[in-house]
């Protein structure tokens, strides 16, 4: 169970669902993030990207009307990513987006209309950096094979340059919500880093991809082996993902998720007491695209009606022995989520025996058939025991079923 803070970072405990950014020069042409490195693109090639930029329908309310449509309660942007591209008017290197023809600060509209709407704001920022002469580029994973002509590769100069963009972020645009830190290839540990961060922004948190262990972990798309099982983590946890099997950064011809992938992922964390940041990128001109705009209004129609399941809640699967839901539970309410492909129209909840006052599902706002009886597939302890029945499981199938019981006392 996550302890709370006991400071001014408690934010992050009641609101559990982020909008995650990813947006650079790497949209233009529609590359993966990473297409520099991954491509073999030429970094004299690639910088060249700058001179098409030119965001003209970016609209931080539209991004944050959408946000908000989806259930997303706060949001973390790309400030900079690998390629060393900066969102924000920043006097430590000329590669950002003041010398391009959009001319403009992105970042300072987006940090005042989340001020306005008192929307968190956390800004992503990364290590890796393949344009700025001192980082030293050895060919390690995120890394540029070898130095560039004329780089001059050096730990600690570029740790400089790192800090003087870090207090601009963290001194230029009011409130921040959270610092997330990616990518720290040389493992290089330096407390004094997140220090800083903490005293100008007490409200951040911080990620553990920085220079030391940070405030919360942050398992990645699907990629750690058994987390999804796991019924609690031993730290504070945030998930992030992408809307896009192969990208974060907005990429033509992406693999989109299925809504039912996505919700079942993310109920998987909420319902376990995480956090889940999920990441839509946009397109060079500023807008998101159609297909990950979709894919966000259909989560939200999804989140907004089961979200009294997955906000202000503790976990309570520990109450029942099947491994094919999650409980959530407050006071005398407890809530079934149905996370795994319902293989009847049916839900045990062995060994609670006691029947609720009410069921009912939380998608539709229909009432849900109960009885607490002797079934024969228990055959192990002929006891009787809670079940759900007639649950519609061949109509309701791109979503994660939620389901509401409302009992006499607390279980
Ligand atoms: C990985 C990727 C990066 C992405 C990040 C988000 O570290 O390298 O492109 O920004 O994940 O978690």
């Amino acid at each position: 169970m996550a302890e709370p803070f006991g400071d001014a970072r408690d934010w992050f405990l009641q609101k559990r669902f982020g909008m995650f950014v990813h947006w650079g020069i790497y949209a233009i042409p529609g590359w993966q993030e990473q297409h520099q490195w991954r491509g073999r693109v030429p970094a004299d090639e690639y910088i060249t990207l700058k001179n098409q930029w030119n965001p003209v329908h970016y609209n931080p309310e539209a991004w944050l009307d959408l946000a908000e449509e989806a259930g997303m309660q706060y949001l973390v942007i790309t400030t900079k990513h690998h390629d060393g591209f900066c969102l924000w008017d920043t006097q430590q290197t000329d590669f950002n987006t003041m010398n391009t023809p959009c001319g403009k600060d992105l970042i300072r509209p987006l940090a005042d209309a989340c001020h306005a709407r008192n929307f968190p704001l956390g800004f992503y920022y990364s290590i890796a950096d393949w344009h700025h002469p001192n980082c030293p580029n050895q060919g390690r994973h995120h890394e540029l094979p070898g130095p560039k002509p004329g780089d001059d590769p050096d730990l600690m100069k570029y740790l400089e340059f790192l800090k003087a963009q870090v207090r601009e972020l963290c001194t230029e645009y009011g409130q921040l919500h959270a610092f997330w830190w990616d990518m720290n290839v040389d493992q290089h540990v330096d407390p004094s880093i997140n220090a800083m961060i903490r005293e100008l922004q007490p409200t951040a948190v911080i990620n553990n991809r920085g220079f030391d262990d940070g405030d919360f972990g942050t398992p990645e798309r699907d990629y750690e082996q058994g987390i999804e099982e796991q019924r609690d983590f031993d730290r504070l946890t945030e998930a992030c993902q992408s809307v896009g099997m192969e990208s974060w950064g907005y990429r033509t011809n992406e693999d989109y998720y299925t809504d039912r992938h996505l919700m079942r992922s993310i109920d998987r964390y909420l319902a376990r007491n995480a956090n889940y940041l999920l990441n839509v990128g946009p397109k060079p001109d500023g807008s998101f695209p159609d297909e990950a705009a979709g894919i966000l209004r259909r989560i939200g129609k999804w989140y907004h009606a089961v979200r009294e399941a997955l906000e202000n809640v503790v976990p309570a699967s520990n109450l029942t022995q099947n491994k094919d839901i999650l409980l959530t539970r407050k006071d005398n309410t407890l809530y079934v989520h149905l996370v795994n492909d319902p293989r009847t129209h049916a839900v045990k909840l062995d060994p609670i025996h006691i029947a609720p006052n009410k069921a009912t599902l939380l998608n539709t706002g229909e009432p849900v058939e109960f009885a607490v009886e002797l079934v024969p597939s228990n055959h192990i302890e002929h006891k009787p025991y809670l079940r759900l029945r007639n649950l519609p499981v061949n109509d309701q199938i791109n979503t994660v079923l939620v389901i509401k019981l409302e009992f006499d006392l607390p279980l």
